[in-house]
């Protein structure tokens, strides 16, 4: 099989909350994209979806050639990939129906494509086991949403080829996405286990009484989030070692830290410590209602990533000072 094809066509199949925002993605870097999923308002949901998403994009920027009316819809899976270069499924998240539908999606694109699925917990193995060519098969699991969140955990299975592994991960970073390459398969991939393992700590903060559910999220937010976000939680530990860095933080400072991991409990998880989220969580958000609080959430994004565009900070590199002024 060859893997060296440019990637001109994108097939998006299933445009639920997923799809919908890769195919504004694609549709944003320049790309064709053909969508398909069965349900019968699928087509006018999509492009309702494309066409508010697409004016907040004006914030970072579209790609060369970036059009909305590069978007076809067809209801039929086989006519949806016969040209696909490059296939995203995002349909439902269920075993036996990934399996039969990368089975059929298999057969409908041509030899030469990939196929990734967005799947949050089910093993590619599992996925691409009724494939005959499932060599070309990947995870590419995005962070929801991924017309904005730049993310995507790339993961093969036990019958992926490397070169189809590095063709996603190519692929990702030209069309603007940020792609890490996990080299296990493990439940939760590697972002939602990080998730995970702070909220852990959250929930067992609020269960002691130390912490508000809506202290805890300021405590998240304008400390160690903040930082997190700009250069990510161990590049910051260099920063930490003050003049002697990270050698310095892991030969003097980090012991402490270790003695913190080790007092770490699991947070009894009680219909009474769930109603204190909820009640939390409804105070915080003081009625705005979830879509509003998205479309506040991605504002802010957005900003931030324009910001880091324009200094030119990368996730482990260098502000550029000269585009920073
Ligand atoms: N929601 C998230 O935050 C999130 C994040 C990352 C990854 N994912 C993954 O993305 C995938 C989709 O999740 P979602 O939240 O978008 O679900 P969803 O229920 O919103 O969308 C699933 C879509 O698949 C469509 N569909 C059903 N049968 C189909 C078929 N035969 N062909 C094509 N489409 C079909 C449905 O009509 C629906 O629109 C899942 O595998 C999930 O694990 C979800």
């Amino acid at each position: 099989m060859s893997l060296t094809k440019a990637i001109r066509r994108v097939a998006v199949v299933g445009t639920g909350v997923i799809g919908a925002s890769w195919v504004t993605h694609y549709l944003s870097r320049g790309f064709d994209v053909v969508a398909t999923d069965p349900a019968p308002n699928a087509e006018s949901d999509l492009r309702n979806f494309v066409d508010e998403a697409w004016v907040a994009l004006d914030r970072v920027g579209r790609g060369p050639g970036a059009s909305a009316a590069r978007l076809r819809f067809v209801r039929n899976l086989d006519e949806a990939l016969a040209d696909a270069d490059f296939v995203q499924e995002n349909g439902p998240e269920r075993a036996d129906f990934k399996v039969k539908l990368f089975a059929q999606m298999d057969v409908a694109a041509p030899a030469d494509s990939i196929l990734a699925s967005s799947s949050s917990g089910i093993p590619l193995d599992v996925i691409q086991s009724a494939c005959t060519r499932p060599e070309r098969c990947v995870i590419g699991h995005p962070f929801n949403p991924p017309h904005i969140v730049p993310l995507v955990e790339v993961v093969g299975g036990a019958k992926t080829s490397e070169a189809a592994i590095e063709r996603a991960l190519d692929f990702y970073a030209s069309a603007g996405k940020k792609p890490i390459r996990l080299r296990k398969a493990l439940p939760g991939h590697a972002a939602n286990r990080l998730q995970a393992a702070l909220y852990k700590e959250v929930l067992y903060l609020v269960q002691q009484g130390v912490l508000s559910i809506a202290d805890a999220d300021i405590a998240v937010c304008y400390g160690p989030g903040l930082r997190w976000g700009v250069i990510g939680p161990s590049l910051q530990w260099h920063l930490g070692g003050g003049e002697g860095g990270i050698r310095h933080f892991a030969e003097h400072l980090m012991d402490s830290l270790v003695d913190l991991m080790k007092a770490l409990e699991m947070p009894d998880i009680t219909p009474a410590l769930k109603q204190t989220l909820i009640e939390g969580v409804l105070d915080e958000a003081a009625h705005r209602p979830v879509d509003q609080l998205a479309k506040e959430e991605n504002e802010v994004l957005l900003g931030l990533l324009a910001l880091r565009d324009k200094v030119g900070i990368e996730g482990s590199g260098h502000i550029d000072w000269s585009r920073a002024a």
